[in-house]
């Protein structure tokens, strides 16, 4: 078994750390992946995005019929003593700490049966790490994906912690030595294991609707607006896999990848086979987007 590093986190209403932190093997996250999670990036110590994530937490939790255990404002105290905290266990300045605050909710702990308990207090999971963006080499040269059916559930529009199709999804592309797996539903994208896909065609991005095949990430908000502010056209529509094949960009968005040029699909180079013009004024874009969250908390 993996040693857990003594890192920093709360589990239901205690501050301790991964080594220490135990759940019960009746919790339902545990028995039957029944739960919801979050992903905020931090940088330089400030959460981005915050209130989006919390809103699409809301959201999740309201899906699965799991009461929001914590006001925002709550989240909001948790996450920023955990940042804190886990800044000063790692010996780093808040300025120059960015974090991955990690938010897990599950329905709790009960004997198993597939019914949803009534008397149940969720189980509320949160921990920081590193942030780990992409290398200064990816960003130059843009990664390589792999492609395949989206086999996973059609409720992907919910942050869940059942996640074993998107484990399943990764794993291809990992094998194959790509960074994602971006997959078609009917012949249609839907998204990658672990991020959302734009498709950038005669200086357009097209992205896929916000429907429930797809988990609406908060990138979707962000790249939108700076599409906006730059004059980008900017449409969501359903986008055949010729589309995409025939792409002059292909770009992925994650709180870890930010915004990220796909170079190579299935191993054939995507239009001239390196980071496009689009990409790299997104890219700018969320680089401006990130200086001024540090700027906004003074
Ligand atoms: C399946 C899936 N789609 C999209 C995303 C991107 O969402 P966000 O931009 O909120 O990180 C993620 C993030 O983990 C994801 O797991």
């Amino acid at each position: 078994m993996t040693t857990l590093p003594k890192l920093p986190c709360f589990l239901n209403g205690d501050y301790t750390d991964l080594a220490n932190a135990k759940i019960s093997v009746m919790d339902r996250g545990f028995i039957f992946g029944d739960g919801v999670y979050e992903v905020v990036p931090v940088y330089g110590s400030r959460l981005f995005r915050f209130n989006e994530h919390m809103a699409r937490l809301e959201r999740s939790l309201a899906q699965v019929r799991i009461a929001n255990p914590m006001a925002r404002v709550e989240w909001q105290a948790l996450a920023e003593r955990l940042i804190a905290d886990y800044a000063q266990s790692v010996g780093i300045t808040p300025q120059s700490s960015d974090q991955l605050v990690y938010i897990q909710v599950t329905r709790g702990v009960a004997m198993r049966d597939h019914v949803m308990p009534s008397d149940v207090s969720p189980t509320v999971f949160v921990m920081t790490n590193a942030m780990k963006p992409p290398s200064a080499g990816q960003r130059e040269q843009g990664v390589a994906c792999v492609t395949a059916d989206d086999f996973r559930w059609e409720k992907a529009h919910i942050k869940s912690v059942s996640l074993l199709g998107s484990v399943l999804a990764r794993q291809i592309s990992f094998d194959a030595g790509a960074v994602e797996t971006i997959m078609f539903r009917h012949g249609y994208l839907s998204e990658a294991a672990a991020s959302n896909v734009w498709v950038v065609k005669n200086g357009t991005v097209f992205g896929v609707p916000k429907d429930n095949l797809v988990l609406e990430g908060i990138r979707y908000g962000l790249i939108e607006s700076i599409c906006r502010a730059q004059g980008i056209s900017f449409e969501l529509r359903r986008i055949p896999r010729q589309e995409l094949l025939e792409a002059d960009e292909v770009i992925l968005s994650s709180a870890t990848k930010e915004v990220l040029a796909v170079t190579t699909l299935d191993g054939k180079p995507v239009g001239a086979g390196r980071p496009g013009g689009v990409y790299q004024r997104l890219f700018a874009g969320y680089q401006a987007a990130i200086a001024q969250t540090k700027v906004d908390a003074g």
